[in-house]
């Protein structure tokens, strides 16, 4: 992000005396990536933010993963893994992974506590329910489609609303590097171009401080190492004011305007953001292939360099017609596995005008590894659908 964003009160020069009503000096936090070397935000706390007066390990059973091996194009049906009594956080089951991005799949409806990822940023996207993600740079109403930015170290905590629970897709880059607009939307210079599908005023960032009641806190810090619970003095939601180009940030799918043509196009098109080692998209209703002679639907794909997840969200997915696919669905097409359309899907596609269908994609440059809560989700006919003999194998 290289958005810049003044909230709350500021001294008029950085590094300079800013003080409290009792006299007493605000303490400034820079948060900076890249050493101090790339964009950073600076916040001016009430209290010391180094302030810690103990460290403990916090244990959590292992996600483990193992090589989708031997090779095949899966199914999770993610709506089995919805569980009560869990946040946003501890609430995460790993899907899938491997060296730069974790994917987890959370269906939420207790509060979180204080929580900041070490590791690398989060990208949450919303796949039904609200919820209010308070950050020590301000609070953010939080929606369904809703893709959510949570900058790598920003201590956060989600409090769902009653009623729906939160499900979420957890997104965890784990390589170097951040989760940011594809460069190609950008100028030099950071602002977005004309032929970008959204732009700075789509993007929605907190826009007034966020104070807590005074007292100590407990933050649950995620690093290489696990999960350690820092006990802070005082509560880290006490900035009064803070400005850069760093900071956690929501951008719904409803503001992304979809690219169409005369014949198919590429899913590059449908692209939101770029991560370490992955890109992530999303299909969005809209205007199908106008060409007199077009076929709406995919042809068939060998992701030379890629694996690829969907995950279904609404519609009726004419093109896995008849394999299972349905809302909440994710599948996994590996690289070596050839795919595309399921039978009979592009005869049926022809003079369509319209896709109703959504579907968030998400490429990763490395394989991904299985973890243990998508095989408990798992439709193991899902391999064979395309095959015409696919009702013996099943
Ligand atoms: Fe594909």
């Amino acid at each position: 992000m290289s958005y810049y964003r003044s909230v709350g009160v500021l001294p008029p020069k950085r590094h300079t005396q800013f003080r409290q009503p009792d006299g007493s000096l605000y303490h400034e936090e820079l948060m900076g990536l890249a050493g101090f070397a790339s964009d950073s935000a600076l916040l001016y706390h009430a209290n010391a933010p180094t302030a810690i007066v103990s460290s403990e390990p916090f244990d959590v059973p292992a996600q483990p993963s193992r090589p989708n091996y031997p090779l095949l194009p899966r199914h999770f049906r993610t709506r089995e893994l919805d569980t009560a009594g869990v946040d946003a956080v501890l609430g995460r089951q790993a899907l899938v992974a491997n060296a730069d991005i974790r994917i987890s799949y959370v269906a939420a409806d207790h509060p979180s506590g204080p929580y900041r990822n070490a590791i690398g940023d989060e990208c949450v996207f919303i796949a039904s329910g609200s919820a209010t993600l308070e950050t020590v740079f301000g609070a953010l109403a939080i929606r369904s489609g809703d893709y959510v930015i949570v900058t790598a170290t920003t201590t956060h905590r989600w409090i769902p609303e009653e009623g729906e629970p939160l499900r979420a897709l957890v997104i965890e880059a784990l390589g170097s590097g951040h989760i940011h607009p594809p460069s190609r939307y950008l100028s030099p210079r950071g602002q977005f171009l004309e032929h970008a599908p959204y732009c700075e005023r789509d993007l929605r960032a907190p826009s007034e401080p966020l104070i807590a009641s005074a007292g100590s806190a407990d933050v649950l810090v995620r690093t290489r190492a696990g999960l350690t619970v820092l006990t802070y003095e005082h509560h880290p939601f006490d900035v009064v004011g803070w400005d850069g180009s760093n900071y956690p940030y929501a951008l719904n799918i409803a503001d992304f305007e979809p690219v169409t043509g005369r014949i198919h196009q590429p899913p590059p098109v449908h692209q939101f953001f770029e991560a370490p080692g992955a890109v992530i998209c999303c299909f969005l209703p809209r205007k199908t292939d106008y060409h007199p002679r077009s076929i709406p639907a995919p042809y068939a794909h060998a992701n030379v360099d890629s694996d690829e997840i969907m995950f279904y969200l609404d519609g009726d997915f004419t093109s896995r017609k008849g394999s299972g696919i349905s809302a909440g669905s994710i599948s996994l097409h590996p690289s070596g596995f050839i795919h595309g359309p399921h039978p009979g899907a592009v005869e049926a596609s022809l003079g369509v005008e319209r896709t109703e269908e959504t579907a968030l994609m998400l490429d990763t440059f490395a394989p991904l590894e299985i973890c243990q809560a998508a095989e408990l989700c798992e439709d193991t006919s899902y391999a064979w659908s395309w095959s015409s003999n696919r009702e013996e194998k099943i």
